[in-house]
């Protein structure tokens, strides 16, 4: 490897995006920025993994802070990875982000788009991009147990504050990350796309909007769980991201399930419904759909 490598990594600070940070800062080879809502513990983290590591402040729920986030993440350019891993589940949908969205699709879909959008000029060519999506875009017993699945409209309508369950918007949300990575690497062939789903990983901070008896309940089962076969440490998913990124470029545009490349749910793959989803997003946060 000719230089440095560089991967911004968004929800760097706890669960799967703080494990894969650190796995790639001990990369040779690789620096690694570290998306931060919290800039203190940003910090910390960054000062646990040593000197291959920078902070990036970045609020998912304000596209003020993305656009900054992005400009600050375009002075390290060219990037050669993009691991987008922040996620939130709420336990509702009338909660808005800084900019007037539903917080959840502004967080897990609109504050990425956004991101991402702000550095295509800034990616290296056949730059890696990772959308962390989950097994809940199924919507069926088999892949996302009792856990509701997504209910897609109009992205307009996704866009605002509702009542619905959160649940129910988390699920949808992660439908909108495999529409947006199949777009993306439709209208950008120079970038290597995947879009991965962890499977469940019971112990990570993802619960923590939770009532504490339900966030109780489910850190005692947690171990568990974890044994089933659909769920894993964030240690192990960790490396099957890093993966993503350091290993062989697959087939851009790709549904990887933990280890392996699968299909997404038939819903996930309708052409239109991507098209759509990243022209009204391009709308929303007011960049031109490129
Ligand atoms: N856990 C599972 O079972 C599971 C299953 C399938 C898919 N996933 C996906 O895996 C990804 C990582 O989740 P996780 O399980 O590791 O949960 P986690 O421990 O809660 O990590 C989520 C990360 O997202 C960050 N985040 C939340 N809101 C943000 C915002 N407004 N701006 C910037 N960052 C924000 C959090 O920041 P803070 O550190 O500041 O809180 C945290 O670092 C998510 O995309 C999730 O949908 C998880």
């Amino acid at each position: 490897m000719d230089r440095t490598r560089t991967a911004l990594v968004t929800g760097a600070t706890s669960g799967l995006g703080r494990h894969t940070a650190g796995l790639l800062a001990a990369t040779p080879g690789w620096r690694v920025l570290l998306g931060a809502r919290d800039v203190d513990a940003g910090l910390r983290l960054a000062g646990g993994l040593g000197p291959s590591t920078g902070v990036v402040p970045l609020d998912l729920a304000d596209l003020g802070s993305v656009r900054a986030a992005a400009a600050a993440a375009a002075g390290h350019a060219p990037i050669d990875a993009l691991l987008l891993v922040a996620g939130l589940q709420s336990t509702r949908a009338d909660r808005t982000s800084a900019d007037g969205f539903e917080l959840t699709f502004a967080v897990n879909h609109l504050g990425h788009f956004l991101l991402t959008q702000e550095l295509l000029p800034h990616l290296a060519p056949g730059a890696r991009v990772v959308v962390v999506s989950s097994g809940t875009h199924f919507g069926t017993f088999r892949q996302s147990g009792p856990f509701p699945g997504p209910r897609w409209a109009d992205p307009r309508e996704l866009a605002r504050p509702r009542v619905e369950s959160g649940a129910r918007a988390y699920a949808t949300s992660k439908l909108a990350n495999v529409y947006f990575g199949r777009e993306l690497a439709r209208r950008h062939p120079e970038l290597s796309v995947a879009v991965y789903d962890p499977g469940l990983m019971p112990v990570t901070g993802l619960a923590r909007a939770y009532p504490a008896p339900a966030r109780a309940l489910y850190a005692a089962l947690a171990p568990l769980v974890t044994r089933l076969p659909f769920a894993q440490e964030p240690a192990q998913a960790a490396a099957q991201l890093a993966a993503l990124v350091t290993g062989p470029a697959g087939r851009s545009g790709r549904y990887v399930e933990r280890d392996r490349e699968a299909p997404s749910s038939p819903e996930s793959t309708d052409p239109d419904r991507a098209r759509e989803l990243w022209e009204v997003s391009a709308e929303l946060v007011g960049v031109p759909a490129r």
